[in-house]
């Protein structure tokens, strides 16, 4: 099938995409229409008052909720139009997340953490710790292969979190918050290393942050205001 999206890099792009939450008395509509086109390689950053909608938005373009109206292209696929458990796989495949506060396994080993995705999507165990252990050495922390998450440092945790998103080479890596538990110094090392990811290997991030500091280390920050895009901010 032709596929205007691959053809033009764009690795996700959303139309008209809409989410109202109906909670009991109230019907919140959490985002509004909202179009976004995201090419391969780029680091986006999402700024917005708290309650703007941007976990929402970073939920539907993760596949992790469906919207109420309009679309999410993955690598050109309409992901919503398909049901839950192929809806899971191509969430599993294509979409790395890494959260605010980090949702790594503690019962485990680190390793077993950054398998977790491979497992799932059934990778053969030697290949998939072969390629887990090489993302814990790129990210500095190989020696921590065999530790419990619970026992390294914020940052480290930030980063077993970061090796997870990855394994599955997904299409893009969705990241809410990612530096908020954090001190400044080690939020700054974890944006440089989401930065890196997209220069030096051209992985796509969208990342939701308050830190305007961090945003201007993307190369566009898209800002969102009562479920709607406010403007965009494109650096260098
Ligand atoms: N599961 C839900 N049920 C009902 N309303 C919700 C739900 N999730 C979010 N909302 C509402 O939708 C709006 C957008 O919420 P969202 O979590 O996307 O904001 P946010 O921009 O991520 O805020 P923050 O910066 O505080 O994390 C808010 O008004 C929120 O109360
Ligand atoms: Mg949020």
């Amino acid at each position: 099938m032709y596929n205007h999206d691959m053809d033009s890099g764009l690795v996700l792009r959303t139309e008209n995409l809409s989410k109202v939450y109906n909670g009991g008395y109230v019907r919140v509509a959490a985002l509004k229409s909202v179009n976004i086109s995201i090419r391969k390689g780029e680091f986006v950053t999402i700024i917005g008052p708290s309650g703007s909608g941007k976990s929402t938005l970073l939920h539907l373009l993760g596949a992790l909720d469906r919207p109420t109206s309009g679309k999410v292209y993955v690598d050109g696929i309409d992901i919503y139009s398909y049901g839950d458990s192929e809806l899971a796989m191509i969430r599993n495949r294509k979409i790395g997340f890494i959260f605010q506060a980090f949702n790594l396994i503690n019962r485990t080993t680190v390793l077993r953490n950054v398998e977790m995705p491979a497992i799932i999507a059934g990778i053969p165990s030697d290949v998939r710790v072969a390629k887990a252990m090489q993302l814990l050495r790129m990210l500095g922390i190989e020696d921590k292969a065999n530790f419990k998450p619970i026992s390294l440092s914020g940052g480290q945790q930030q980063r077993v979190a970061i090796a997870r998103a990855l394994i599955n080479d997904p299409a893009v890596i969705l990241a809410d918050e990612p530096t908020g538990n954090l001190d400044s110094k080690t939020g700054l090392e974890v944006i440089e290393l989401l930065s890196t990811l997209c220069t030096k290997y051209h992985k796509t991030v969208v990342m939701v942050t308050h830190n305007l500091e961090h945003a201007s280390m993307s190369t566009r920050s898209i800002y969102i205001r009562d479920g709607m895009i406010e403007k965009e901010v494109v650096y260098q």
